[in-house]
């Protein structure tokens, strides 16, 4: 039987290198530091060495196609797929960041809701019977959701919204930003927060479709948030330390053999929240 792997995006600092760090020394299988620049990430794997903790590196820009197209292959050909998948990786443009709202929209959706789909496109069919898949998003994506129009929280609640639909909502909302003049209130902050909230409606989505085509595997799949992590993304007044912020990550990463629950949930302190 091929060896159990877990792969971590955005691996080379912040939460992902403490998921990274906290999967080293309890999953049971080869793990996996990802990161866009190989450069940061053998040096982060070095760090994780010098603490006599063996991780694993693969390039892996989630921006681009190409490198994703490349990790899946990698991991379906050496590992016969992956036993559990992070996607970690994120971005929140600085809050003074000069670029015009649509620009930051744009990047800002670019990376954590449409190249995370991609990373779910290409590798959700190679994660293995028994997977985990984690979702970093956020509770901020829930907060942004409070404050759409009745309608799209409607949809974005619903037990029948589609992929498609999902990616033309968020399609929408970027073309809205780029059509308006920018409002009071447009920030980064709010690009950030609406990203999360359609990268966990997609893992509900994606759950939902679990169940339904591949019943008999046990997959499970969630979105979590880990908190208010002292991180490069946020501030040293921050509540918890990047190894705190893991725990949920992990705890989901990690949940047992046979577990069928949670699944297609959003999860913050390690219990299901409302949506
Ligand atoms: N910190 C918090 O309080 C908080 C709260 C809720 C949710 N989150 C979420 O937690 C996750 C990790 O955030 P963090 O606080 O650890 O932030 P961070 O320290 O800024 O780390 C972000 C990581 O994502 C990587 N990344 C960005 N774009 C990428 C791409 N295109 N391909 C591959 N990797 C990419 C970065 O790589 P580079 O070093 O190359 O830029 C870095 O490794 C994010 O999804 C974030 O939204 C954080």
């Amino acid at each position: 039987m091929a060896a159990r792997v877990a792969v971590v995006t955005g691996g080379n600092k912040g939460i992902g290198l403490a998921i990274v760090q906290a999967l080293c020394k309890q999953f049971q299988g080869d793990v996996y530091l990802t990161a866009r620049d190989l450069g940061r990430g053998r040096e982060a794997v070095e760090s994780l060495s010098s603490k006599g903790l063996k991780a694993k590196f693969h390039q892996l820009d989630i921006d681009n196609l190409d490198s994703i197209a490349a990790a899946a292959a990698f991991f379906k050909q050496n590992y016969g797929g992956v036993d559990v998948l992070v996607n970690n990786a994120g971005i929140l443009l600085n809050s003074a960041d000069p670029k015009p709202y649509r620009v930051q929209m744009e990047a800002t959706f670019k990376t954590n809701f449409f190249s995370t789909r991609d990373m779910l496109t290409h590798f959700m069919p190679v994660v293995k019977a028994g997977g985990r898949v984690v979702n970093v998003s956020s509770t901020l994506g829930y907060n942004a959701l409070t404050k759409c129009d009745p309608a799209l929280q409607q949809r974005f609640r619903s037990e029948d919204i589609t992929e498609d639909e999902l990616v033309g909502l968020m399609q929408q909302m970027v073309d809205k930003a780029k059509a308006e003049e920018p409002k009071e209130g447009d920030s980064p902050l709010k690009a950030y927060s609406l990203s999360k909230t359609g990268l966990t409606v997609l893992s509900m989505i994606l759950a939902r479709r679990l169940s339904k085509e591949r019943a008999n595997d046990g997959i499970l799949l969630n979105a979590c948030c880990p908190g208010w992590v002292r991180t490069d993304m946020t501030s040293p007044a921050a509540s918890k330390s990047p190894e705190e912020g893991a725990v949920t990550p992990v705890y989901l990463a990690l949940l047992p053999p046979g577990a069928s629950e949670p699944h297609g949930k959003f999860v913050s302190d390690k219990k299901v929240q409302p949506w």
